[in-house]
């Protein structure tokens, strides 16, 4: 058997750890989330989360891998058959590389994203300085086919060509080694990933404009203790945990696997989420909430928030940078920062599939990234392809958000229950800096396991397996029409708002009952007052029945949309008079959701495949 990698230095080592653990989810996903629920109300469930759940687990996490490692395994299949010595063990261990493969093809996309992004920035593309006309909600959902209309993006082509750009960079990573590849890009990346945070706070704690800085701290920073009811505020919580630790993926269990056998973990599993922690509740509220809060005023933010994940990060955050001076210079760091912070992700969760190939098959490094590269590539392709009909959302929901719930209790009952707690910590003190208090033990075994059954339940209720068509509204000419429509936020009458109802199920249905994508062009004169009418409409695909002016004025007015332009004071959106012309778009989704779940059950039958040939190939070896 060939020697396994390792790490070249312990500081190599916590960078690598680090890199593994922050990424987006610290920098857009995290500051997403606490605005979208409600700010302050956010910050308590998350730090009970990060006790309870967080920090054990991570300790959970570090053993299991650093046990594996010494047994050759650095991936769950070959993990728990070495921790749990029976023929079921592998195949239970299959989602932790299938969904971890699963979550680098979307995870991959946004750092594409931001790859693309940064260039732009740099190039200009968007900021056009003197009149800043390019329409950033129109050029990011363009730029990922999600937009009827092609004013700046005409097809795929830049989303694939930052795609191709990300992944060969990768594949050149995981190529060079765990010594050579990934502990290096750590060693440039986090001193850098610093820098530019450092930058950027500079940046967006002298500038001037609607609100001020404080606004936008004190809303993450006031608590508010009567959210603490709120279930689905504990979940989001425990869920950003989860995913900004790298908790429930094979990541950190494949990092810890090239640690020596009696080096500490202990204090290297706390190191890694405290510097994790440090980067998120510091660097991820100091850049994108304040800069929103000066920019758009701190009432925006959750407003913002929710109207879609990357709305802070991708939209907003380009139309502050490129309000303000170098703007070319600080759009670049900023998406920058955002790349280097996922590229030491994506390395690290392309790992455990590395791993199984290497370890299980004992094939070489670069046979392993070939095969990885030929399935990431496959994988990634309906991703982009199909992002607007949910095939994006459909993967985060399964391998971003339930699945590695899953992973976790998996691994948490192996670790307390069926390889025991009592051998579990002594691994966990071997070799340890410091001791580790044994309240985690009942934690462990009792606490954490009901909690995540628990999430899962709640999960499980709110589940809803047929997902109804989306119907929505554009600027049919982004490049003419600075605005947006948006619904507003005005009084509407109860019987507005029903008749508008009818319409919108009519919408839906047509699409649903018809099987295919339908348009409808119409031409709308918006007023300030929030009245609105439509002088035409004209239906084409499967709402090619939708020519009726008058239905469609129904729809807009009891969604009470209007058209608002960003020509308020200090740059505030406020509804204007304008005869608009608009798209309502129909999706059909079924058949793409339903292909995403296809696809991943597919992805993960070829994994478990992949287990029965790796261990039938080595013929009956027994566990130790
Ligand atoms: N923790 C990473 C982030 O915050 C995401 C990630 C999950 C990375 C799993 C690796 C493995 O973005």
């Amino acid at each position: 058997m060939s020697e396994r990698e390792a790490w070249g230095s312990r500081i190599g080592l916590i960078l690598a750890a680090a890199g593994n653990a922050i990424g987006i989810g610290n920098l857009l996903r995290f500051p997403n989330q606490a605005a979208a629920n409600g700010g302050g109300a956010f910050m308590i469930p998350y730090i009970i989360s990060l006790l309870v759940l967080g920090i054990p687990m991570m300790w959970v996490l570090w053993a299991i891998g650093r046990y594996g490692g010494r047994h050759g395994s650095g991936n769950l299949p070959g993990i728990f058959d070495k921790m749990w010595p029976n023929p079921a063990s592998k195949y239970i261990g299959v989602i932790g590389v299938s969904l971890p493969m699963i979550f680098v093809f979307y995870y991959s996309y946004i750092e594409a994203w931001c790859l693309g992004y940064a260039w732009f920035s740099f190039s200009g593309d968007y900021l056009n300085t003197a009149q800043q006309t390019v329409h950033l909600t129109a050029y990011y959902q363009e730029f990922l086919g999600d937009a009827p209309t092609a004013a700046y993006f005409p097809g795929l082509g830049m989303a694939f060509l930052f795609m191709g750009i990300t992944l060969v960079l990768n594949l050149f990573v995981l190529y060079r080694g765990v010594a050579k590849g990934i502990e290096l890009l750590a060693k440039v990346a986090i001193p850098l990933l610093f820098v530019f945070c450092m930058l950027l706070i500079v940046r967006v704690f002298t500038v001037e404009g609607q609100g001020s800085v404080i606004d936008g701290l004190n809303f993450i920073w006031t608590p508010d203790f009567s959210k603490l009811t709120d279930a689905n505020v504990w979940l989001a919580a425990a869920g950003q945990i989860f995913f900004t630790l790298s908790i429930g993926f094979g990541a950190i269990e494949v990092y810890a696997s090239y640690v020596k056998e009696d080096d500490d973990i202990a204090l290297t599993g706390l190191t890694t989420a405290a510097t994790n922690e440090f980067v998120e509740v510091i660097f991820g509220s100091m850049i994108a909430i304040p800069a929103t809060a000066v920019f758009f005023g701190a009432g925006a933010i959750e407003r913002i928030a929710n109207s879609g994940s990357f709305a802070i990060g991708m939209i907003s955050m380009p139309e502050i940078l490129r309000s303000f001076p170098y703007s070319q210079f600080f759009g670049s760091i900023w998406f920058l920062l955002l790349f280097f912070a996922a590229f030491t992700s994506s390395v690290a969760v392309s790992q455990p599939v590395m791993s199984f190939f290497q370890d299980e098959f004992k094939i070489s490094r670069g046979k392993a990234t070939v095969w990885l590269g030929i399935i990431w590539a496959v994988g990634v392709t309906p991703v982009i392809l199909f992002y607007k009909y949910g095939f994006f959302n459909e993967m985060d929901f399964w391998a971003g958000t339930l699945g590695l719930v899953v992973i976790a209790l998996i691994e948490v009952i192996i670790f307390g229950w069926i390889f025991g707690i009592v051998k579990g910590f002594e691994e966990l003190d071997r070799g340890a800096l410091f001791r580790i208090p044994r309240f985690v033990k009942p934690l462990i075994q009792y606490v954490i396991p009901v909690l995540l059954v628990y999430i899962l339940w709640q999960w499980a209720l709110g589940f809803n397996p047929n997902p109804p068509p989306k119907v929505d509204v554009w600027v049919a000419e982004p490049a003419k029409f600075a605005g947006e429509v948006i619904p507003g936020n005005g009084e509407i009458s109860e019987p507005d708002q029903e008749a508008a109802a009818e319409v919108g199920a009519k919408l839906g249905s047509l699409v649903e009952d018809n099987g295919g994508d339908g348009l409808v062009h119409a031409t709308v004169l918006f007023r300030t007052d929030g009245s609105l009418s439509v002088t035409s409409a004209e239906g084409s695909g499967s709402l090619a029945s939708m020519n009726d002016a008058e239905a469609i004025a129904t729809y807009l007015r009891g969604n009470g949309y209007q058209y608002q332009e960003r020509n308020g004071e200090n740059g505030a959106a406020v509804a204007t008079e304008k005869e608009v012309p608009i798209i309502i778009r129909g999706l059909y989704m079924d058949p793409y959701v339903w292909g995403a779940r296809g696809f991943m059950i597919l992805m993960t039958i070829f994994f478990a495949i992949m287990i029965f040939i790796a261990w039938k190939n080595r013929g009956s070896e027994v566990a130790a």
